[in-house]
């Protein structure tokens, strides 16, 4: 009840997956099939992060843990406001410090800007790693702008993700030899 987005939600989408797992994803809202069922990331865009992920042998229940910045569905899936992500900060803030997660993906510029800096940019900043509290973090295109995006030649958004996804696979890798 921090905000005014909780007059309007089915249910609170607060995150999925085990809080053990080694990677988290972190997106913006829910959206409508998110509102409906109280799961992040099962729409569109959910399925399309689904199958990115499996493209690197990254499995959503094993690997995964998914929250966002904002755990209420902004009315007509608009971007969620400055004082609807600080109301919820606590929240996400909390998920950041139980998990277990060595990786963070920050999905699309709004969880960019929550998390890292507010003058931050998606387009400038994808694909680079960030080390965060401790952490590895890395900004990558959220999956909605994928589906805009279709193109998969050399430099599209899909072609970068790809190449993103491919870099967090070898972190990933590197990080769960060094702990052997
Ligand atoms: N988009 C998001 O940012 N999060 C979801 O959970 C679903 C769609």
């Amino acid at each position: 009840q921090k905000c005014d987005l909780a007059e309007k939600r089915t249910q609170v989408v607060f995150g999925i997956g085990n809080p053990n797992s080694p990677i988290m994803i972190i997106g913006e809202g829910p959206g409508e099939q998110e509102d409906k069922t109280g799961i992040p990331f099962v729409g569109k865009a959910g399925q399309l992060l689904d199958k990115i992920l499996e493209s690197a042998n990254l499995i959503r229940d094993r690997d995964i843990y998914i929250a966002n910045v904002v755990k209420c569905r902004p009315p007509g899936n608009r971007t969620p406001l400055q004082d609807e992500i600080a109301a919820c900060s606590v929240f996400l803030q909390k998920q950041l410090e139980l998990s277990q997660a060595f990786i963070i993906l920050l999905a699309g510029s709004t969880a960019l800007k929550a998390l890292i800096d507010p003058n931050a940019s998606i387009t400038r900043q994808r694909g680079e790693w960030i080390e965060w509290k401790g952490k590895w973090v890395m900004p990558v295109f959220h999956p909605s702008y994928l589906l805009r995006n279709q193109s998969k030649e050399v430099g599209s958004p899909k072609w970068l993700m790809w190449q993103d996804i491919k870099k967090v696979k070898q972190k990933f890798d590197e990080l769960q030899n060094d702990k052997k």
